[in-house]
Formats: C-alpha cells, sequence, structure tokens
C-alpha cells in the first residue's frame, strides 16, 4: 500500500471533507472550517472519484462536514461515494438539526459515526449561540442514531467565555447518562473578529484539571496527540487545545477539501491545490493524485507558520 509522509515526517491518513459551506446555523464562534471554504461542494460522483484516489494513497478516515453537511439534499449519495473505498473510519460533523429525517439512510449508506456540535445545554443558551430553537429537536434525534448504531456518538462543545464555560459538569452528566463521548474544544481563532474572539476565548486548562481529578484513566489519539481522559462510568472526554500546545500539529495526519474543491494542507491555510480542473468535464485520476502529492508537500505545521 502507497502511503504519503510530509517533510516533517507526519503521515497523512485524514482527510476532512466539507461538503458544503451553507449552514442553517449562525453560530457566533464559528470558524467555517478555514479561511478557503466558501461554496455548495462538489457532486457525488466527484467525491466517488477523489475517494478512489485517496484511498489508492493510504488515506482511510474520511470526516464529512460543512458548514452543515446534511444541507447537501444528496448528503446519502456522497456518503456512499466515500464508503465504498471500506474506509477505516468514515464519520460526519453536524450540528444534528436534520439528523431526525437522516440517521437510518445514513447509517445504511456506511457512516460509522457523528459527532454532533453542541454549545450549551440550556436551552435559550443554545439558542442565543445558534439563532435557533433546536436543543430539544438535537437531543431527541440523538437517541435515534445511537439505536441505529451511528456509535460512538460524540458531542463536541467548544468553550465560550461567560456563555458555557460554566456548563463542564453538566456536560459531563449529559455523556455519562446516554453513553456518548464528550470533546472539549479551545476556541478558534480563525474567520471570526478579533473583538468576538477576545470577547469569547476562555483558556481550557480549569476544565483539563477538573479531569485531571476526577478520571481513571489518560491516553492519547493519535490525531493531534489529544488526551483523552476515561471517567469511572467508562465515558471519554477528549480536549482539543491549540494554545501553548507544541505537540498539536505535530500529530496532525490530515488534509483537507473545501466546498470549492481545493484541497488545503490545513484550517489555517491561505493556499491550495483545486482539484476541478481535474475533474471537469472528465475526472484525470492521475491530475488528481498528483495534486495529493503536491498538497502532502506544502503541509506546515502552523505554529512554524504564524512565526514566518
Ligand atoms: N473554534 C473551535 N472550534 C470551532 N468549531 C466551529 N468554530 C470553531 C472555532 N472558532 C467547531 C464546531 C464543530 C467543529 C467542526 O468545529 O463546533 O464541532
Ligand atoms: Fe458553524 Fe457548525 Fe454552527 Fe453551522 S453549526 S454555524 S458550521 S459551528
Amino acid at each position: 500500500m502507497v502511503s504519503l509522509v510530509d517533510r516533517w515526517g507526519r503521515k497523512l491518513e485524514n482527510l476532512r471533507v466539507s461538503v458544503t459551506s451553507e449552514c442553517n446555523y449562525r453560530c457566533i464562534y464559528c470558524h467555517r472550517e478555514g479561511l478557503l471554504n466558501r461554496g455548495y461542494g462538489l457532486s457525488a460522483e466527484e467525491y466517488r472519484v477523489i475517494a478512489i484516489v485517496a484511498s489508492s494513497l493510504g488515506i482511510s478516515e474520511f470526516k464529512l462536514t460543512g458548514g452543515e453537511p446534511l444541507a447537501r439534499r444528496d448528503i446519502v449519495d456522497i456518503v456512499k461515494a466515500f464508503s465504498e473505498t471500506k474506509p477505516r473510519d468514515l464519520s460526519m460533523t453536524t450540528n444534528g438539526y436534520w439528523l431526525e429525517f437522516y440517521v437510518e439512510k445514513l447509517a445504511e449508506a456506511g457512516l460509522m459515526r457523528i459527532n454532533v456540535s453542541m454549545p450549551s445545554l440550556n436551552r435559550e443558551k443554545y439558542r442565543y449561540v445558534t439563532g435557533l430553537d433546536a436543543l430539544d429537536k438535537v437531543v431527541s434525534s440523538l437517541r435515534k442514531a445511537q439505536e441505529v448504531g451511528l456509535n460512538p456518538i460524540t458531542i463536541n462543545v467548544v468553550i465560550l467565555n461567560g456563555i458555557n464555560d460554566n456548563e463542564y459538569k453538566n456536560f459531563i452528566d449529559f455523556v455519562s447518562t446516554h453513553g456518548y463521548k464528550l470533546r472539549f474544544i479551545e476556541l478558534e481563532p480563525i474567520s471570526i473578529p478579533k473583538h468576538i474572539f477576545d470577547k469569547l476565548y476562555k483558556p481550557i486548562d480549569d476544565i483539563v484539571k477538573y479531569l485531571e481529578s476526577i478520571s481513571i484513566r489518560k491516553y492519547f489519539r493519535g490525531l493531534h496527540h489529544r488526551p483523552v481522559y476515561v471517567l469511572n462510568t467508562g465515558n471519554e472526554v477528549e480536549i482539543v487545545k491549540w494554545t501553548h500546545n507544541t505537540v498539536f500539529c505535530m500529530y496532525c495526519n490530515r488534509i483537507r477539501l473545501t466546498a470549492d474543491g481545493i484541497l488545503t494542507p490545513c484550517i489555517m491555510a491561505t493556499k491550495g491545490v483545486d482539484l476541478k480542473p481535474f475533474l471537469r468535464p472528465k475526472p484525470n485520476l492521475d491530475e488528481i493524485k498528483k495534486a495529493f502529492v503536491k498538497v502532502n508537500e506544502m503541509r506546515l505545521p502552523f505554529n512554524i507558520a504564524l512565526k514566518k
């Protein structure tokens, strides 16, 4: 099996695909998956070609994201396109709003698990952050997703100063009751106006300290060397912390495909390779392969990129 390794010795195993930049939510903290991410997405057929090439280069983990991926009417076909390569992991990050309608179809199409973004367990705060009064709807969809086997279900919580930073124990209780995984994410300063970032940013060190005190075990995930705390209930809580974290980028194994079909090395990247000319009017597998090789070479730990 061929595999790609970058200039820093990092293997490429994971492709994060934004299938549309459109979203029905208006989260006040949203990074919109990076500076280059604009567009309605490629066709399911085009994703099929990309999945085949990626898989031939040793990429065996796919994450579908947005905007909101379930805003695509053909999302089930897109999932199929990726699942046909028999990946080791195929997951989706969604706000959960349309989940109830899709869960069975997604599971049948080969989606393995889902991550659902939930900024609050308080109805009013949830509405304030996302723009929609949809907390109850999302919570009930989670149960349905669990029933059809989209497990483990992971709840993504971006910590927001003065909004949900006092809710972390509630979130831990919530996932413990339902058997979900939990992920606390430190706010990233991407695509958000500086004054909003400054207002909303809060380091997640207090939460880390709390988890250190209550967990029974800790291990590190491959991706970004993210610490995972195992609780006595068996539930797992992952921390995504980019500040003061030199190993974060060192353990990155992914590149990205924007909603406009541009392959980019990082969420922080301002350059990439446009795949559309190699897909239209007819796909050219060799050129797409070369684009993957090129973008792999463009990968840069952003700690270093920021210093430049
Ligand atoms: N910083 C950190 N995480 C963010 N997300 C969206 N915007 C930001 C940000 N500025 C999260 C979403 C989702 C995941 C894809 O990224 O909540 O869970
Ligand atoms: Fe951004 Fe996700 Fe919120 Fe949509 S649901 S606005 S993509 S964070």
